[in-house]
């Protein structure tokens, strides 16, 4: 089974949404590391709560990249990651890193565009629609190559936090499925070898 680690800086609804599903047996996958750049973050606490290895690293490449190795993790999901990931690490993970984004993107993305700032912009755009993108993380900013989105309609009256609830339900949905298929992707690269 491949071994995928969660980066979280926040709540960690995300990854609850993976340990559910992880625990369920919709992700057949073992979910061996949650990492976090904040101390105080909660997703460490959901990890414990769920007995996976729970570990604070303060923007330090080299403990990070060692924490990764020696959890022999195949594959990197950022959720909610409000740090930048060191090249070195996406080098030596490249097409393994994934990244959850609260927008369509290219729509409201990339730098200043995190939290609750992002449906303000949609809000204030306009829009009639918004949702959510599963991506490959590269070197950039929320640019990589798109695995999967999800939209939803806009309501009359809605607010940025209204909106960002909604979106969040879709994330929860959407990232486990993007998840499957990188899965899948890697199984299917990883057999093509042998
Ligand atoms: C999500 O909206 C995600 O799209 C964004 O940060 C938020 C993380 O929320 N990158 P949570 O910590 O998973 O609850």
């Amino acid at each position: 089974m491949y071994k995928i680690a969660v980066m979280v800086s926040g709540s960690g609804s995300n990854l609850q949404a993976i340990i559910d599903q992880v625990k369920g047996g919709q992700i057949r996958a073992d979910l061996a590391l949650v990492l976090s750049n904040r101390e105080d973050a909660y997703g460490l606490e959901r990890a414990r709560q769920n007995q996976i290895p729970a570990r604070y690293i303060k923007n330090d490449k080299e403990a990070l990249l060692a924490s990764l190795e020696e959890h022999k993790i195949d594959l990197i999901v950022l959720a909610g990651y409000l740090a930048i990931l060191e090249e070195e690490v996406i080098d030596k993970y490249e097409n393994r890193i994934l990244n959850i984004h609260p927008s369509l993107i290219p729509k409201y993305s990339g730098k200043g565009y995190y939290g609750v700032k992002v449906h303000q912009a949609v809000l204030a755009a306009g829009e009639k629609t918004s949702g959510a993108t599963v991506h490959y993380v590269d070197k950039g900013i929320d640019t990589g190559q798109i695995i999967l989105q999800r939209q939803l309609s806009i309501e009359e009256g809605e607010s940025p936090e209204s909106l960002q609830k909604r979106v969040l339900e879709i994330e929860h949905q959407l990232l486990p499925e993007a998840i499957n298929i990188v899965l899948k992707k890697m199984e299917e690269k990883d057999e093509s070898h042998t």
